[in-house]
């Protein structure tokens, strides 16, 4: 990855901030952006970045505001000389209910963060590319299979699927690659709180992190509830590097077997 300028979106923390530093260890130069809100945490990340000895530009955009991402791209960009990588990782979460429980507010905030906002990362950052590069899609494995009480969250990334795909047709002549990453449960804020907990053990009274980690391994083929952030950054730094080249539309799962167990 040695001087690869590189776009993360989500960076301020869970595997956002460890995309960044992953990749900066190999090499990259980075550009971290997230949430206004989230400054103190993405000058952590950009920290942990710069101990590496790489240089790292952090900007803030709500990935949703189309004028405001470009802007802080384009900054960032022109700092870094351009991009070579744009890790698409921003993404929202929650766990509602039955889809026709659903409030049209919540489904569409899940659509305009997990998809459209994607979407507008990607237009953002390839427009900084002079050659080839790479482009990487963080789905989940609720874009391979079912989530109940998450259609709103497996309905945008499933859709992710078909932008990557999509993408890697129209970007293929460019030595531009487009895949999609699938994490099964990662250690991050995401899950890692109490409303998640409530859902995953519903006859617990205030579930804790080992009730739920308990539910979470039945789910997985391997003896673990979850993955660490760092296990889909290597799959994250794969698909970045050379050693991928010649992969693209494809899509990598890194769920301790959680969509293969039957
Ligand atoms: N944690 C999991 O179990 C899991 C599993 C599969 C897929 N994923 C996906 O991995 C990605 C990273 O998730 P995580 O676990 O690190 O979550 P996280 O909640 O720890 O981090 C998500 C980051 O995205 C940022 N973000 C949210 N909305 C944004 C917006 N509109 N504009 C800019 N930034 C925004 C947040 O501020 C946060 O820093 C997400 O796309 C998520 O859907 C997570």
């Amino acid at each position: 990855m040695a001087g690869s300028r590189v776009l993360v979106t989500g960076a301020a923390g869970g595997m956002g901030r460890s995309h960044c530093v992953t990749l900066a260890q190999a090499g990259a130069d980075v550009l971290a952006l997230d949430l206004e809100d989230t400054r103190h945490e993405l000058d952590a990340t950009a920290e942990a970045v710069r101990a590496t000895g790489r240089t790292c530009v952090a900007e803030t955009a709500d990935i949703r505001d189309t004028a405001a991402l470009r802007a802080a791209v384009d900054r960032g960009a022109n700092t870094l000389g351009g991009l070579d990588v744009v890790v698409a990782n921003a993404g929202v979460y929650d766990v509602p209910g039955p889809s026709w429980t659903i409030d049209p507010q919540t489904w569409r905030r899940s659509l305009d963060v997990n998809l459209t906002g994607t979407w507008n990362t990607v237009r953002a950052g390839v427009a900084h590319f002079a050659g080839g590069g790479s482009v990487i899609l963080v789905s989940s494995t609720a874009g391979i299979k079912a989530i109940p009480s998450a259609s709103h969250y497996s309905a945008a990334k499933h859709a992710v699927v078909g932008l990557a795909r999509t993408l890697a047709n129209e970007l293929g002549s460019r030595s531009i690659r487009v895949n999609t990453v699938h994490p099964g449960s990662v250690h991050t804020p995401m899950i890692i709180n109490s409303r998640v907990f409530s859902r995953l053990c519903p006859d617990v009274d205030n579930p804790t992190e080992a009730d739920a980690a308990a539910v979470l391994a039945s789910r997985n083929l391997l003896p673990v509830p979850w993955v660490d952030p760092v296990d889909v950054s290597n799959a994250v730094l794969f698909l970045a590097s050379e050693d991928s080249r010649y992969i693209t539309g494809t899509q990598l799962v890194v769920d301790a077997g959680l969509t293969q167990k039957v």
